[in-house]
């Protein structure tokens, strides 16, 4: 029988796909990761369920004989954040490029059915036009965003080439459950989140007018699941995003709302190598994918927030 295969599949994003997989009854999931972001605990009510291997997509012997003969690779495995990408570029660049041309040679040579590769839309940079639709220039203002636009080419080659069917999703700002807010790289949302239940201010880059299409987790997850069935894909750029767009300071108003505060958010200077909006066009995930996002903004949020009250162990003013 043949298998799915989750790379960074105890991260945030693929721990989420993981279970919608389980969910869909997939038989043998194998996860692959490395723990360097991602942990254990994300797949603990799963842990049964799936087959975790402890492995680096740096180390294309390691995970060659797990990727053989898979019906799905979901490549997630990657360092995130922008300003990561810029402090420390090594590591990002050899896991995003060099990780990722492993994973699509593991899956060449290994016959994999499929690659449904964790693209992002930072690849856009600053557009002169929202929203931002595939057809449009990539213009990378870090190297985290030219580190995922290289993947999503090697992807592109390696299906026009080899004939390995890819399919590449240019996230949109995801956030849920799950997201680590406890590094300096951590996602604005979930540095928030853990903000408001501490009852202090966050420090906002710049002047929180930037905006972004925040896209529920549990949105990409269903996304990647449709990307792995749908037809006539192959070698494709995807928007994987929801279509709206949020500025820094909305979203922190929302979080006193929901919370019943007042706690004004501190400013500091501008963010380097950060995109100022960003926005997807969905009409080719509707029409090929057959994207239909189903929470809202405020749900998402709400559900998020939820999540964080139960699982994160918070600082509270006068502990
Ligand atoms: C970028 C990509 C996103 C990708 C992510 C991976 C774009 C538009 N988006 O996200 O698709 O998934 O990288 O890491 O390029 N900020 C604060 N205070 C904080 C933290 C962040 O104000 O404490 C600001 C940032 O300066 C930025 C915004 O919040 O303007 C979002 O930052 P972040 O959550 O790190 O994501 P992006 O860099 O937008």
């Amino acid at each position: 029988m043949s298998h799915y295969v989750v790379t960074g599949g105890a991260g945030f994003i693929g721990s989420a796909i993981v279970r919608r997989l389980l969910q869909e009854g997939a038989g043998r999931v194998v996860v692959i990761d490395n723990l360097l972001t991602g942990r254990e605990s994300n797949l603990e009510e799963v842990r049964a369920s799936i087959d975790f291997q402890r492995a680096d997509i740096r180390n294309y012997e390691e995970i060659a004989a797990l990727i053989r003969g898979a019906a799905v690779v979901f490549h997630e495995a990657a360092i995130p954040s922008v300003p990561r990408s810029i402090d420390d570029p090594v590591p990002s660049h050899e896991i995003n490029i060099d990780g990722t041309f492993n994973v699509l040679r593991a899956a060449r040579e290994g016959g994999a059915g499929r690659v449904v590769y964790a693209a992002s839309s930072s690849a856009y940079g600053d557009t002169e036009v929202l929203p931002k639709v595939e057809t449009m220039n990539p213009r990378p203002k870090s190297p985290y965003a030219l580190q995922k636009l290289v993947g999503e080419y090697y992807c592109n080659v390696f299906s026009g080439v080899y004939g390995v069917e890819t399919v590449s999703l240019r996230y949109f700002n995801v956030y849920g459950p799950r997201q680590d807010p406890s590094s300096p790289y951590s996602g604005v949302l979930s540095v928030f989140m853990k903000a408001i239940l501490e009852r202090r201010s966050p420090t906002i880059f710049g002047d929180g007018e930037q905006s972004r299409d925040f896209t529920y987790v549990d949105d990409v997850a269903e996304l990647n699941l449709k990307a792995a069935r749908a037809k006539n894909v192959a070698g494709k750029t995807i928007n994987a995003g929801n279509g709206g767009r949020i500025t820094l300071n909305q979203a922190w108003a929302l979080l006193q709302a929901i919370e019943g505060v007042e706690i004004p958010a501190l400013y500091g200077p501008p963010r380097a190598g950060d995109v100022r909006d960003s926005q997807a066009d969905t009409t080719t995930a509707v029409r090929e994918l057959g994207h239909a996002p189903r929470f809202s903004f405020e749900e998402g949020m709400r559900l998020t927030l939820e999540w964080y009250r139960r699982t994160v162990c918070f600082s509270l003013p006068g502990d």
